[in-house]
């Protein structure tokens, strides 16, 4: 398997077979921290760009500790402190930090974006999340289901919640790759756009995978492997639609009654940050407008034994670390 100079913007762009590497790729890397095997020879000295337009914790500490154990140095572009957009094209900082850079992260709005950075750069992109995917994610994603289940293909894999962004997407099409049986669990104005879905029908059909959408949340999480959500108003959204999303969102929170009608044998995760608590300001904000503690999952299932949240976050260093080693020319 050879994908040296590939982008990785989107899993569409990737076979099955490429994408298991990943996760094969990921495990063995992991493995190799663990024993304390470095693995700095091959990419030593190279440098790479992080650009953020959003903020981030887990995938911009992930690009930096798996840069420095590849040996590689690193830039951060906050998302203030850069040309690009307000001064500076996408075309003409993808050619200028190519120019300077071995690699270039992205993380921002429209897909386009990430995808035009890919079109004017000479090395590889990788997309850090943007408001249609987040691909980096699934490898680790799917490297922690398969650390707790033993298996990915014929799993019942429920995501709730606001479906239709970044992580009911790229769920959704990470699924249908893998053969596995994806559910999308939330009210109908949620579900994932029915263009997407039809693209992830037919790769389902060849992979063995199944796509169901329902709003009903018994028949949904029946006996499922993973439980899945995330927040319910993301990144860039507007403060205002805080109250439409927690009253059409509030039933397809994961709560003990979801976790106990799901397999016994369930996982529950999240992509993080979450709102499970008034530790956070926003929480606390909408705590105090709305009355409500917890949102997208109680308390009580995100501190429970069945909950891998944090395996899942440690996993995106192994996982983009993976990434970049796969993808960088030598
Ligand atoms: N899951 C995730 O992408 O987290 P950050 O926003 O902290 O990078
Ligand atoms: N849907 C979330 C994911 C964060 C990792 C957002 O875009 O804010």
């Amino acid at each position: 398997m050879n994908l040296q100079g590939r982008d990785f913007l989107k899993l569409l762009d990737y076979t099955p077979e490429e994408i298991m590497y990943l996760i094969d790729l990921a495990a063995e890397l992991k493995d190799q921290k663990k024993k304390g095997i470095a693995h700095d020879s091959e990419l030593r000295g190279k440098n790479i760009a992080l650009i953020f337009e959003k903020t981030s914790t887990r995938t911009r500490c992930s690009f930096e500790v798996a840069a420095h154990d590849l040996g590689m140095h690193v830039t951060y572009l906050d998302p203030s402190g850069s040309q690009i957009g307000k001064k500076e094209s996408i075309a003409d900082t993808a050619r200028v930090l190519s120019r300077m850079y071995d690699g270039i992260e992205y993380r921002g709005y429209g897909q386009e974006i990430v995808e035009e950075l890919a079109r004017y750069a000479d090395v590889p992109v990788w997309n850090g999340l943007t408001n249609e995917f987040h691909p980096t994610q699934m490898i680790a994603d799917m490297l922690t289901i398969r650390e707790h289940l033993g298996k990915l293909k014929g799993i019942k894999f429920v995501y709730m919640g606001d479906a239709r962004y970044n992580m009911g997407n790229s769920l959704m099409v990470t699924c249908a790759k893998l053969g596995m049986n994806f559910v999308a669990c939330t009210s109908k104005k949620y579900f994932p756009d029915q263009s997407l879905v039809e693209i992830c029908e037919k790769i389902a059909a060849e992979t063995g995978a199944t796509i169901t959408l329902t709003d009903d949340v018994v028949a949904g999480t029946k006996d499922a492997d993973v439980i899945y959500t995330d927040v319910w108003v993301s990144m860039g959204e507007p403060a205002e639609v805080w109250k439409e999303r927690i009253r059409e969102l509030s039933p397809y929170q994961v709560r003990a009654s979801v976790m106990n009608n799901a397999g016994v044998d369930a996982i529950f995760m999240h992509c993080l940050p979450a709102f499970h608590d008034l530790s956070t300001t926003i929480g606390k904000e909408v705590y105090e407008k709305f009355g409500l503690s917890e949102l997208e999952v109680t308390d009580e299932v995100f501190e429970s034994e069945q909950s891998v949240v944090f395996d899942e976050a440690e996993n995106r260093m192994h996982s983009i670390k993976a990434i970049m080693y796969a993808t960088l020319p030598r």
